[in-house]
């Protein structure tokens, strides 16, 4: 039994110095604690990251903004009588649009896809408004600024261009 113990015994103080040990002196009780160095660190890098990645979302607009639009003849200015209204698609055929003469006889032009749930506006000559029949929102004609129903955002704006009696679509404000 004592043999047995003293055995054990030899094996334990083995294991405490084992040859590893003398080479990669460990305080594990340290292990759990970091230095005030490290945390610094830690957090000036997770700030670095955290700027950047705001730059990159605040960027996002203004690279859309800055994108290049086709220009495209739609329509000509001697067919649209005062308070009347034509579609067309721009900047691409997918994106419906809606060309109004208005009652000072100026042309302005929009998306035709509502700012509440995406349902197309048409034009209403009586109300002189653009109107959404999903949930009854209106839109001013000249500014196409929401004053009425739920949209409370303004139809994005299509630029104009008028050379002779070609009215060209030239880009869109958002
Ligand atoms: S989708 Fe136009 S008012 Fe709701």
């Amino acid at each position: 039994m004592a043999e047995e113990q003293s055995k054990a015994c030899e094996n334990c103080r083995e294991r405490k110095s084992a040859r590893w040990r003398e080479d990669f002196p460990v305080r594990w009780e340290n292990d759990n604690y970091i230095t005030r160095r490290e945390m610094v660190k830690f957090l000036g890098l997770g700030s670095l990251l955290i700027a950047g990645a705001n730059f990159i979302v605040a960027a996002i607009p203004h690279l859309e903004k800055a994108a290049q639009y086709p220009e495209l003849k739609i329509g000509m200015a001697s067919l649209l009588p005062s308070n009347g209204s034509a579609l067309f698609n721009y900047p691409t055929e997918h994106d419906p649009c809606i060309l109004v003469r208005d009652k000072a006889g100026d042309l302005v032009a929009y998306s035709q896809v509502c700012t509440h749930l995406s349902c197309a506006v048409v034009h209403s000559p009586g109300e002189n408004a653009l109107f959404c029949p999903c949930h009854n929102g209106y839109f001013t004609v000249e500014e196409g600024r929401p004053y009425a129903g739920p949209p409370t955002r303004p139809l994005p704006r299509i630029k104009l261009d008028q050379r002779g009696d070609a009215i060209y679509a030239t880009g869109v404000e958002i």
